[in-house]
């Protein structure tokens, strides 16, 4: 059997490549960007590069989620430089002081007279495409976007076999226990391809693979429709001493419990199903050879209430695994720029659905003579 193909060395770190796979993948699917829960009050906003642009999510008086262009509409100053804070009742640009509303309407500019005919309706922010879903919240810079169900019911169906299986976990219930943000020092798509495979479980990560025995056979069951990975039998809990006590998650079957469930949500969002938590990396690249990745470990809020709640024995089983993972991920990264890895390298049996991501960056982004000779 022939295997399958990665993408060339030159994808992981050229610049042209990254601006294009900005413009054309970034620029057009809907990308998770944050969590509708971490913009609790009118004002609160959060700021994301993504596609050469930088939206500002921001929370209005009607408790609705909007998105819009960072770009102030007289000369263009960005409005809010910080990733995330409170703009108060307006937004107001610190350059003029043109405000505003956070419904994106111009609502204030000094110093203009009547006379002076400022087309005040047509000058709101340009708005983004907001969609939220289980609590997440999505964007795209796509002109006439399909819903956000059409990019994510179809990879949740072919994981799962149906919706109803991922459904029971309730994940737009649940709100975070904690949160680690990390740096990577690798192109996104290497990060990508990391966590949707787990050939590299056994010698990368012996302490999942204590509490996950069957991922050391290399296989990552992501390309296996509806299959989870059994606990080991000797633990109680996903915590790194094995022990349990947590409460299963209200909606879970008895048939859920003692699995766990990871893939990937194209372009960057992670889930991983466990009975009594839920774990979601949000991916997004900060270069060509850089991205951030931010972790949520989600709890029902009864359980983030009980007195003396304390996350750290599960929540440190993912965070030794992602260090693990971007520890390997950025070793990779250092032989991408090889005249050995310019052809790029091969995806053997047990990651061979990763040419499924491989080929939706081709088909968004271009082949690569194409994209080299900048068609
Ligand atoms: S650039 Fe924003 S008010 Fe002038
Ligand atoms: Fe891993």
């Amino acid at each position: 059997m022939a295997f399958e193909t990665t993408l060339p060395g030159r994808w992981f770190y050229d610049p042209a490549i990254y601006e294009r796979e900005q413009e054309r993948l970034f620029g057009r699917m809907w990308t998770y960007v944050g969590r509708a829960d971490a913009l609790p009050h009118p004002g609160d906003f959060l700021t994301v590069d993504l596609g050469g642009e930088n939206v500002l999510v921001v929370r209005g008086k009607d408790g609705a989620v909007r998105a819009f262009l960072n770009v102030c509409r007289h000369r263009g100053a960005r409005l809010c430089l910080e990733p995330c804070g409170t703009a108060g009742a307006v937004i107001q640009c610190p350059y003029h002081a043109w405000s505003y509303g956070l419904d994106g309407r111009l609502l204030g500019a000094p110093n203009i007279g009547p006379g002076e005919r400022l087309d005040r309706d047509g000058l709101g922010l340009h708005p983004v495409a907001l969609e939220e879903w289980e609590g997440l919240l999505w964007v795209t810079l796509a002109e006439d976007p399909a819903p956000l169900a059409a990019q994510l019911e179809p990879p949740l169906v072919d994981r799962f076999g149906e919706l109803a299986k991922f459904a029971r976990y309730g994940i737009g219930g649940l709100a975070v226990g904690r949160s680690i943000s990390y740096d990577v020092a690798a192109n996104w798509k290497l990060v990508v391809e990391n966590f949707m495979e787990c050939y590299h479980c056994a010698p990368v990560h012996p302490e999942l693979t204590r509490l996950l025995p069957e991922f050391r056979n290399g296989t990552s069951y992501q390309g296996i429709v509806g299959q989870g990975t059994a606990f080991a039998g000797d633990i109680d809990g996903f915590t790194l001493s094995g022990a349990g006590g947590r409460a299963t998650l209200p909606g879970l079957l008895p048939t859920d419990e003692r699995l766990y469930y990871g893939f990937v949500l194209w372009p960057n969002l992670f889930v991983n199903l466990l009975p009594d938590h839920v774990i979601l990396h949000r991916l997004l690249p900060t270069g060509p050879e850089t991205c951030s990745v931010v972790c949520d470990w989600l709890f029902t809020p009864e359980e983030i209430a009980r007195p003396g709640f304390d996350p750290t024995d599960t929540v440190e089983v993912f965070d030794i695994t992602n260090k693990q993972d971007w520890e390997v991920c950025e070793r990779t990264q250092l032989g991408m720029r090889s005249r050995a890895y310019k052809d790029g390298g091969f995806y053997v049996t047990n990651e061979q659905h990763i040419a499924g991501f491989r080929d939706l960056v081709l088909a968004k982004v271009g082949e690569p003579a194409a994209v080299l000779a900048g068609d």
